[in-house]
């Protein structure tokens, strides 16, 4: 089998174009959604999301505050700017790009940002929601593959999905999605990581697998069987001179190798990538609309 392509790019631009309607539909009645992001430090590949995240609001006809702060700055600070985004009306979404530099602690950070303007999801009260069922900031990531699999047909309901990693941001709340009574879920969901004791014969039993352990190579063909949905999620430089860069992007999947066994997959870039972002716009303007 030679799977097709789950195409994140196109699918992200159609749902971005819905958007920047419903944007405009917004500006006649005097509301611009606006989302703050605050980086810290010059990591690059943070820097290149954010510039990313950026140019995605702009092209919606959104407002976005952009807030580069020194790596040198303490977590007061950072609490002070937090606080006054909290109060600013034109901000209806706050995203602090993670991680943070060492000295900063994250835990403080997520638990000053108003549960009502965390666009992100990671306040430990809108995590709380999610798990409840409540309505909520779904995390961008997540919600991206959710997304994903339902443009593209694929039925998630009955399946049993297989998630490899369990951090904080990908893998704990897409499993927990993933088995909600929903649309989008109803699942059976597997979560392997690094003390599984026989993570192939895990995968081996899925319908759906997610590769989200940030390692080139989790996922080998041999880990799949025939006709599985493979989702990669990582985004990994690898070393490449005949790049300008001196790097390319790969993923968690072998891609090569499974997209000759699986039925659909995603690629990277292009895959789960922009899907983020465009969820990360989603809930923006719907925090603009519940504020207004
Ligand atoms: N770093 C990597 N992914 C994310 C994300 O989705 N949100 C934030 N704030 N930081 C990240």
């Amino acid at each position: 089998m030679t799977a097709r392509i789950l195409d994140g790019k196109r699918i992200a631009a159609e749902m971005r174009e819905e958007m920047r309607r419903e944007v405009a539909g917004l500006a006649a009645r005097r509301i611009v959604p606006g989302l703050a992001v605050v980086l810290v430090g010059d990591d690059p590949a943070s820097r290149s999301y954010v510039a990313a995240k950026e140019k995605a609001c702009a092209e919606a006809g959104m407002f976005s505050d952009d807030n580069r702060l020194p790596a040198t700055t303490t977590q007061d600070e950072l609490l002070a700017l937090i606080a006054r985004l909290n109060r600013d009306p034109r901000i209806h979404g706050i995203l602090v790009q993670l991680p943070l530099p060492r000295h900063i602690q994250e835990d403080a950070v997520l638990l000053a940002i108003d549960p009502d303007k965390d666009v992100d999801g990671f306040h430990p009260v809108n995590v709380g929601r999610m798990i409840a069922g409540q309505r909520t900031f779904l995390p961008c990531t997540p919600h991206g593959v959710l997304h994903m699999l339902a443009r593209s047909g694929i039925t998630i309901e009955g399946s049993h999905a297989v998630i490899v990693g369990r951090s904080q941001i990908v893998g704990k709340p897409l499993a927990n999605l993933l088995m909600r009574k929903d649309t989008l879920g109803n699942a059976t969901v597997t979560v392997c990581h690094t003390r599984s004791r026989d993570i192939a014969a895990l995968t081996r039993q899925a319908d759906i697998v997610v590769a989200a352990a940030g390692q080139p190579n989790t996922i080998t063909a041999d880990m799949v069987r025939d006709g599985a949905v493979v989702i990669d999620v990582g985004v990994n430089r690898v070393a490449d001179a005949t790049r300008k860069s001196g790097y390319r992007l790969v993923g968690d999947v072998d891609f090569e190798a499974v997209s000759k066994k699986a039925s659909w997959i995603t690629p990277v870039p292009g895959g789960v990538g922009p899907m983020t972002i465009t969820m990360l716009l989603y809930n923006t303007i719907e925090s603009a609309r519940r504020h207004a």
